[in-house]
């Protein structure tokens, strides 16, 4: 079966950052989960299915790699997918800290669950979800933050 794992995140929308990170997984890993969290909570900019529909033309051509979208407890979800690890991207220090307590929270409720930290390309450092959002919707030019094939739905959307 060989190890499946998890790169969760909410990809309002995705960038190049998330791109890098799930590209690296699928060289290290057998199986990779993209994890579309489908949190009522939070407003999201696009639909769960419209991140997911994003996500899947971004990562055309990575074989090993299946966008889902989840509910509730990541550590519960990765339980019941038989997911051995949480792969996810670190950026600055400034994310460390809230990294490092979900970490922590997920192997509590989770003791077989290992959370996998993959450093940034220093390329994307900077990028987020939510710059993309402030420069499309304020008429900047994305195209050296999000994929080309999304570039157009993604910047129809925002502005
Ligand atoms: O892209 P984001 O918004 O930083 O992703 C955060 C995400 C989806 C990884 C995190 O919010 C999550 O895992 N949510 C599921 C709910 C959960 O399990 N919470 C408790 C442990 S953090």
């Amino acid at each position: 079966m060989g190890n499946k794992v998890i790169c969760p995140g909410s990809f309002d929308p995705v960038t190049f950052g998330h791109i890098d990170i799930i590209t690296r997984a699928s060289k290290m890993f057998d199986q990779v989960v993209v994890g579309v969290l489908n949190n009522a909570a939070k407003t999201p900019s696009f639909t769960t299915e419209e991140r997911i529909a994003l996500l899947k033309e971004a990562t055309e051509g990575l074989d090993n790699v299946e966008i889902v979208g989840f509910d509730g407890l990541l550590a519960d979800y990765a339980k019941e997918q038989g997911i051995t690890a949480i792969v996810k991207g670190l950026r600055a220090v400034s994310d460390f800290e809230y990294e490092f307590q979900q970490a922590l929270t997920n192997k509590k409720l989770n003791p077989e669950l290992e959370t996998v930290f993959l450093t940034c390309n220093s390329e994307f450092l900077y990028l987020s979800s939510s710059m993309v959002k402030q420069v499309a919707a304020l008429g900047g030019d994305i195209s050296s933050f999000v994929p080309e094939c999304v570039h157009d739905k993604i910047l129809k959307r925002l502005k």
